[in-house]
């Protein structure tokens, strides 16, 4: 019996038909598509079955006896064997990241971890330099309908007339906007960020007498890559490292923070009591499976593919004539921009087409966006997913192709 079936019949035997019934649809849904948004990717069975385990029970707020930070204890008895596992899942993420940064495994997701670490280093009000959300920033990075844009006063880079960062509109800010935290990371960025650069801009204006920010990176989106070796790390450069667990990490749905050693007490504090209150056990279980999965050789080699697979993509759609921004893509997704060669056809026109025929993708701004983000004038695409499900260089091609000649019939019929 597969874990689905398994579920299945314990559902169905609770008479819980109708629920039984939306996640059968669902796995049918995920074994049919082809399934290209690049936050998304499908975990082992081993993950899914950890994240169903009888931890779902457990309260456990508060650290486990042995944690570095001093913050220690839980407020319930009962806990010895959630303090065992997560102090093996803290143990595990290190060795995913060769690291000896302190980890807190308990957000409960990738804008838990963003909040936490926020909360941790700064006040209310406090200035913040992020990448802006038209550009590939995240909602967390100050959206002013998000609690980071509206907790604290931020300002942003973007990308200069390539597509790519602009390290001069973010090194000029660090002396306009004197901020006390500088944040990197994106959720639709293609090519490889250069933290260590960001690192020397930093140390250059505290060297000119400006008060030292803090260096924060989100790498949510790249955390896999990381973590095989395939692009620059943050750790040694940046004092606080987030991430979600469930996007090249392959793992449940969840965040981790990573940080210095002398930060380990504020981020411990700001995670709990700050943020949260329990954490998700059965998540941190999930999370510690996805760490024993994540330092292997085969996961490594995963990553190297997705990495390859997703250039061979992108550059099919270049070589049939679409616009990608920055030409490339150095990472596990590519950003596909409409505005020049069909500027008729908006990113939500693609991916709403796109879903009737099984292939699913997100809309996206691309840079100097003329629609609003409800519309979009390009698609976001990514190859974490399918590589999982052994989709190699060829398939991708041909996954392109498809695409294109489903637009060409979809602009024919307009
Ligand atoms: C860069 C980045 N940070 C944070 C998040 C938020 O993660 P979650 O949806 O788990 O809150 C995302 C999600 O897509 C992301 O791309």
């Amino acid at each position: 019996m597969t874990l689905q079936e398994m579920i299945n019949a314990s559902l169905l035997a609770g008479g819980h038909d109708e629920v039984a019934g939306f996640i059968r649809q669902e796995t049918q849904r995920q074994n049919s598509a082809i399934e290209l948004i690049a936050s998304e990717n499908f975990p082992s069975d081993a993950v899914k079955a950890a994240a169903a385990s009888d931890f779902v029970a457990k309260y456990t707020e508060g650290y486990p006896q042995q944690r570095e930070s001093g913050n220690r204890g839980r407020y319930y008895g009962g806990c010895e064997n959630a303090d065992a596992l997560e102090e093996y899942c803290c143990r595990k993420w290190k060795q995913v990241f060769s690291t000896d940064y302190h980890v807190n495994v308990q957000p409960h997701s990738g804008s838990s971890a963003n909040l936490a670490a926020f909360l941790s280093v700064l006040k209310p009000g406090d200035t913040v330099l992020s990448m802006s959300l038209e550009n590939g920033g995240h909602l967390t990075h100050g959206s002013p309908v998000n609690f980071s844009g509206r907790l604290f006063d931020f300002h942003f880079y973007g990308v200069d007339d390539t597509g790519r960062i602009s390290y001069e509109a973010l090194d000029e800010l660090l002396y306009s906007c004197k901020p006390k935290l500088v944040l990197a990371g994106a959720s639709a960025y293609s090519r490889e960020i250069d933290f260590r650069r960001i690192g020397e801009l930093i140390d250059r204006y505290a060297a000119a007498g400006g008060e030292r920010p803090w260096f924060m990176v989100d790498m949510a989106h790249i955390a896999g890559l990381v973590a095989a070796g395939v692009h620059q790390s943050p750790f040694g450069v940046a004092d606080i490292i987030t991430t979600t667990t469930h996007k090249t990490l392959r793992g449940t749905r969840g965040g981790l923070i990573f940080c210095k050693p002398e930060l380990a007490r504020k981020v411990d504090s700001a995670v709990f009591p700050g943020s949260q209150g329990g954490p998700l056990q059965h998540i941190i279980a999930a999370k510690a499976v996805t760490a024993d999965e994540d330092c292997t050789e085969q996961y490594r080699d995963y990553i190297r593919r997705v990495v390859a697979n997703t250039k061979a993509m992108c550059d099919e759609f270049i070589r049939m004539g679409y616009d990608v921004v920055t030409g490339g893509t150095d990472n596990h997704l590519f950003l596909v921009d409409f505005s020049r060669t069909h500027p008729d056809l908006t990113g939500k026109a693609v991916q709403n087409m796109l879903d009737e025929e099984g292939i699913t993708l997100n809309k996206n701004c691309v840079p100097n966006e003329k629609r609003s983000p409800v519309e979009a004038s390009g698609v976001r695409i990514g190859c974490a997913a399918m590589t999982t499900k052994g989709y190699d260089e060829e398939d991708f091609r041909a996954v392109a192709r498809r695409i294109d000649s489903l637009i060409r019939g979809y602009c024919a019929s307009l």
